[in-house]
């Protein structure tokens, strides 16, 4: 499984790239208003430190503007997704998008029905947001389970794109379910190195170390 970030925050980057970990980059209008900096300036800094796609979303609501904006923000750089969302107008978007060879990412995804129409659209990625079927009361690895079952079924190239993951059980969840990608904010990104036994047990074998002399 891939894992992303999902950060605009260059920092943060910086950091998990340096760590040779990090497949690509989400992003979203949210993320990116936080780091109060010009978008495209933004997404350009972001597709110049990291080698695999990264996603910047559209603001538009309408199918024409959606495909003005993805098409600015395509030419940005090379590994640019650009994000649609999941709407009767971003579907139609996604369509024509795909047939000028424009990847897209349609986000905001819920349910499987709608992972079926985003990969009938010919997206590139679809993101079902976990943690948000989570908020409501309903259990988002199951629905993440149910668009993997149909993407494999039918043999749809869509990659799933597991979002809104707000714990390392998301990310090991989706990983047994078998989501092509998992995008983690960094502090999840960072918490899956760690475990407690880990430290307990490096601390004791450095004690052990250091009762006996001349081991080297
Ligand atoms: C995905 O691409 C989104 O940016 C993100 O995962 C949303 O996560 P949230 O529900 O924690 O805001």
């Amino acid at each position: 499984m891939q894992i992303f970030l999902d950060t605009a925050n260059v920092d943060e980057i910086h950091q998990g790239v340096a760590m040779g970990l990090v497949d690509g980059v989400t992003t979203n209008p949210t993320l990116v208003a936080r780091e109060k900096r010009k978008f495209r300036e933004c997404i350009e800094e972001i597709c110049s430190l990291v080698d695999g796609p990264v996603s910047a979303e559209v603001t538009a609501t309408d199918t024409e503007g959606m495909i003005r904006e993805a098409r600015e923000i395509s030419s940005w750089a090379e590994n640019i997704v650009v994000k649609i969302p999941m709407v009767p107008e971003g579907l139609v978007a996604v369509r024509r998008l795909t047939e000028e060879g424009i990847r897209t990412n349609v986000t905001l995804v819920f349910s499987a029905n709608q992972a079926l129409l985003a990969a009938k659209a010919g997206a590139y990625f679809c993101s079902p947001f976990i943690g948000r079927i989570d908020d409501i009361g309903e259990d988002g690895m199951e629905v993440l389970s149910e668009i993997v079952s149909v993407y494999d079924t039918y043999g749809f190239e869509t990659q799933v794109l597991a979002a809104s993951m707000r714990h390392p059980h998301h990310v090991r969840e989706a990983a047994l379910i078998g989501a092509d990608i998992a995008t983690v904010p960094f502090k999840v990104f960072a918490q899956l190195a760690r475990h407690p036994l880990t430290d307990v047990g490096i601390k004791r074998f450095l004690e052990d170390w250091e009762k006996v002399e001349d081991l080297v």
